[in-house]
Order: structure tokens, then sequence, then C-alpha cells
């Protein structure tokens, strides 16, 4: 395994590497993150279920999910340190990148399990490679930043890395099942009424976001990329911060606990690459796939 080679390729400015599925990484980061009081406060608290992978945050409405409740105020702290976090990472981001005018603000995610210990079915595993597509919050169309932030004081977080989207859509898209093949419409419709049913709320997914909900499950459950595809070996020292576009770059995280975590919607509309973007090289591989064109309002966090 190569260590840290993909963060090595550098060409280009950050948006580029980004949406090529570069990982971009900060030993040291580049916005506050939680000290003293209020970091010991976090890494005391603990996962309130099994039915919640992480400890969230939406910054749309200051709501906290996911944690067991112990003490009066805690809450509100949590909701006050997340909020911190939020504003903190994206005023970074906003600095870094050409995107504010094109984001939207998807959830903050504290992560207090062990990586290395946790037992989760095979779909929702961490420790396999695969590109993100969120479930119960499909992207339609725009892709998914993600920030991360070690804030474990002693042990490092590790991440494997593996080809992008592009390479493995030519590889494994047809297997996986392109939108608009044979079998695939009438599936893909069976596709959106079952998850409807399942969960009203998310609303109507796009031909894109069950092709890439089918695409990550797919590469999870697939031995031969787990198995014989590159691998390159992150290690995320204690205060260190790293940003992917995790529809493209494929990950995996085999080791540590305490990690901060922001994700963002980018619309199509302020991307470097549009042309490279996940949804034009499926629509490309493809021909009757749906891409819709997304927009949205310049919401922040509070
Ligand atoms: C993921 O696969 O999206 C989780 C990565 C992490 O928690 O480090
Ligand atoms: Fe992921």
């Amino acid at each position: 395994m190569e260590a840290n080679a993909i963060a090595s390729k550098g060409l280009g400015s950050p948006a580029e590497r980004l949406e090529r599925g570069e990982v971009l990484y900060y030993p040291s980061a580049p916005f506050a993150l939680p000290q003293g009081d209020d970091l010991e406060f976090l890494l005391r608290q603990e996962l309130g279920s099994l039915a919640h992978k992480n400890i969230s945050y939406n910054p749309a409405n200051g709501k906290v999910n996911g944690f067991v409740r112990r003490e009066a105020g805690q809450e509100a702290r949590l909701q006050a340190i997340f909020a911190h976090f939020s504003t903190a990472a994206t005023d970074w981001l906003s600095s870094l990148l050409p995107y504010r005018e094109g984001w939207q603000l998807d959830r903050a995610s504290f992560r207090p399990q062990e990586e290395a210990t946790r037992r989760l079915r095979p779909k929702a595993r961490n420790d396999l490679l695969h590109v993100d597509a969120f479930p119960g919050r499909p992207s339609r169309g725009n892709r998914i930043l993600r920030v991360f932030a070690n804030i474990n004081p002693r042990e490092p977080r590790i991440w494997v890395t593996s080809d992008p989207f592009a390479k493995l859509l030519k590889r494994y898209g047809e297997e996986a099942g392109l939108p608009g093949r044979a079998g695939s419409r009438w599936l893909s419709q069976l596709g959106r009424s079952i998850m409807g049913l399942l969960r009203p709320r998310v609303g109507r997914r796009s031909d894109y976001d069950l092709f890439m909900l089918r695409f990550h499950d797919y590469l999870k459950l697939n031995e031969d990329f787990q198995e014989k595809g590159p691998k390159y070996l992150h290690t995320f020292p204690p205060g260190s911060a790293w940003l992917a576009m995790t529809d493209t770059c494929s990950h995996s995280v085999l080791r540590g606990r305490f990690a901060l975590e922001h994700s963002y919607f980018i619309a199509p509309a302020v991307l470097a690459l549009p042309d490279e973007s996940p949804p034009v090289l499926l629509r490309n591989a493809s021909s009757s796939v749906s891409v819709p064109s997304a927009s949205f309002s310049n919401r922040r966090a509070a």
C-alpha cells in the first residue's frame, strides 16, 4: 500500500484537485477545533443507539441527534460546540474554495466510536472502500464535499483511498447497473417506490441518486475491488484536518475514534470542472440518466 501517495499529486487549484478525487490534507487544522473543557465534554459523549452511526448536527435548525442524554444543559452545550465548529469550518472553506454561491450546508457530525472494532451490517461498514451516497439525503446531482478533523488527543485516524469515480465507473458501472439499461428502468421505478414507502420524508430520488446508492453498495460488496484495487494509506494525526469530495474519492476508515466532520452539497454551477462531475460522467456512460439541474439559495449556519 502506498502511504499518502494520492495527496502528493498536487496539480491544479484546490477545487480542481478535490473534484478529481484527491484528499487535501492539513497537518494542523486551519480552523478552530474544540479545546479544553469543550473538548473533554465532547470526548465524554456516547452514541445513543445502534440506530445512529454518529452524533449529528443539522446547521439549518440546530438539532443534535444520536447522543446518550445524561445531564441538564448537555444538549445546549453540544449545540453550541457544533455551531462553532460549523461556522469555523464553513468560513475557512469559503476562503479556500469558489463554492459559497452554490453550496448547501448538510450535516455536521461527531464520530465517537472506535472504527477498528465497530460491528455494522456490510453496506453500512466504514472499513470497506466506497464512494458516498447518503440514503436519507439524496444529493440530486450536487457534489458531496466533506471536511474532517481528528480531535483525538493521542491516536491517528487511518483512511485508505482507491481509484476515483471516473475510473470506477468505467470498470464497474455496467456491472452495477447503469441507469436506463435493459431492466434497470423498472428497477429504478421500483427502487423509488420502495424507498418512498420506507422513508417518506426523503423525497423523490433522481436516477442519479438511485445509481449512486446502488454503486455505493456494489463497491462495498465487490471482493475484486476491495481486495485487488489500488490502495493509498492516509494517517491523519491528532489535530489534523482533511477534505475530500467523497462522491468521487473512494475511501474507507480503518482505525480511529473522535473525529468531527461537516458535509456540504455543491451545485454544478459553481464547480471548477463540471464536465468531470459524477452526474455528467454517468450521463455520458448511459444515455438516458436524468441529471437534475440543482440550485440552492445560499443557506448558512446560524
Ligand atoms: C465515511 O466512510 O464516509 C466515514 C469516514 C470517517 O468517518 O472517517
Ligand atoms: Fe463514506
